[in-house]
């Protein structure tokens, strides 16, 4: 694969969407789809293609001069483990060490609600440096709990 990845750019929502919605399993609740929409039109994100077609995205949220969450990233179905959410990470990180962050976060669902998707993203994440920090009840709900994780850049 010859993998492009691109960006930061804004207003990207109309092109990273349709990506949410191949991805059932983890974005299949359509309220929660819509919240992305409003908010990846004014992240910057990074796009990954492949010959011109989108393979994945990830939105980057700068919360304070010295910390910057992966919002939300996604990869099509049929190109999962194939590097391409390595590449995204690496790109936004040398963005976010560019603007001064010091502090990485991601938020996802936490171990204590088994799922075998959710456990291959946590595995992602640990793979490309997040170390979980604390499992919260309350940022989402009791049956959502949110799994934070932190990299120092
Ligand atoms: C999570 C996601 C973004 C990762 O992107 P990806 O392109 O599939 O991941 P990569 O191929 O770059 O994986 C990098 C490393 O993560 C780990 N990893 C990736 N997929 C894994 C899996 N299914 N099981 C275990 N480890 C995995 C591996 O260590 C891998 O390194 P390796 O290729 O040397 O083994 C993608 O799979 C995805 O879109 N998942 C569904 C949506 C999602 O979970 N979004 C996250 C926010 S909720």
């Amino acid at each position: 694969m010859n993998i492009k990845i691109e960006g930061p750019l804004l207003d990207q929502s109309s092109t990273c969407v349709p990506i949410l919605r191949l991805l059932p399993e983890w974005f299949g609740i359509e309220a929660v789809i819509l919240d992305y929409e409003r908010d990846i039109g004014h992240l910057p994100t990074f796009l990954a293609k492949e010959a011109g077609s989108l393979l994945g995205f990830l939105s980057l949220k700068q919360h304070y001069p010295f910390s910057a969450e992966i919002y939300v990233m996604a990869v099509r179905p049929e190109a999962h483990h194939g590097g391409i959410g390595r590449a995204l990470v690496a790109a936004a990180e040398t963005h976010a060490r560019g603007l001064g962050v010091e502090y990485m976060q991601v938020k996802t669902l936490g171990p204590s609600r088994p799922d075998d998707g959710f456990a291959r993203t946590r595995a992602f994440y640990e793979a490309v440096g997040y170390r979980p920090l604390e499992e919260f009840k309350q940022i989402w709900d009791k049956n959502n709990p949110c799994l934070v994780l932190v990299k120092r850049l």
